[in-house]
């Protein structure tokens, strides 16, 4: 599904539609270059989960937010800085991902080896200053689809 956003707070509105269909246990892998609006989203996401947006920062340069919503928790990452996967197993990504919560990554193809095959891809690309394209889409690496 792809949708077109004005601003940021439109890129958060679209992210409060997707936080509306989590359960707990799904792992969101965001795509984008710096500034593209992986936190925005996030930001909404939490919103939309009936946490405060406001708490939401780029976890560069602590690699793991933990936010504790209404609903679901909330791990965010950020694989900009690792330098390999082994920096994300020391955090124990692999166990986030069976709390039960919700686990976004930012720069997530920096990470890929370790992501779960179920997952849920946001693409967020640029396109003018105020405009984003976002993807989202649930997909399985193994089946291909
Ligand atoms: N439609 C839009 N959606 C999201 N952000 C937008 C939009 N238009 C402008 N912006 C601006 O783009 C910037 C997005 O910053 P954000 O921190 O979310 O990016 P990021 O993808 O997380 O970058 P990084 O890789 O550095 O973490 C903000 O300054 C925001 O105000
Ligand atoms: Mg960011």
């Amino acid at each position: 599904m792809t949708h077109l956003s004005r601003s940021p707070a439109q890129t958060q509105t679209i992210a409060g539609g997707l936080a509306r269909s989590l359960k707990g246990g799904e792992c969101i892998a965001l795509e984008g270059d710096l500034g593209a609006g992986k936190t925005q989203f996030v930001r909404g996401l939490l919103r939309g989960l009936g946490g405060e947006p406001r708490s939401v920062s780029s976890p560069t340069f602590m690699l793991l937010n933990v936010y504790d919503t209404g609903r679901l928790t909330v791990y965010h990452l950020d694989a900009y800085r690792v330098t390999g996967p082994e920096d994300f197993e020391a955090i124990g990504f692999t166990e986030l991902l069976e709390q039960g919560g919700v686990v976004v990554v930012e720069w997530a193809s920096r990470v890929s080896e370790l992501l779960p095959a179920d997952r849920i891809d946001v693409l967020i690309e640029p396109v003018s200053e105020r405009e984003r394209r976002i993807e989202i889409g649930a997909r399985n690496v193994e089946r291909g689809a």
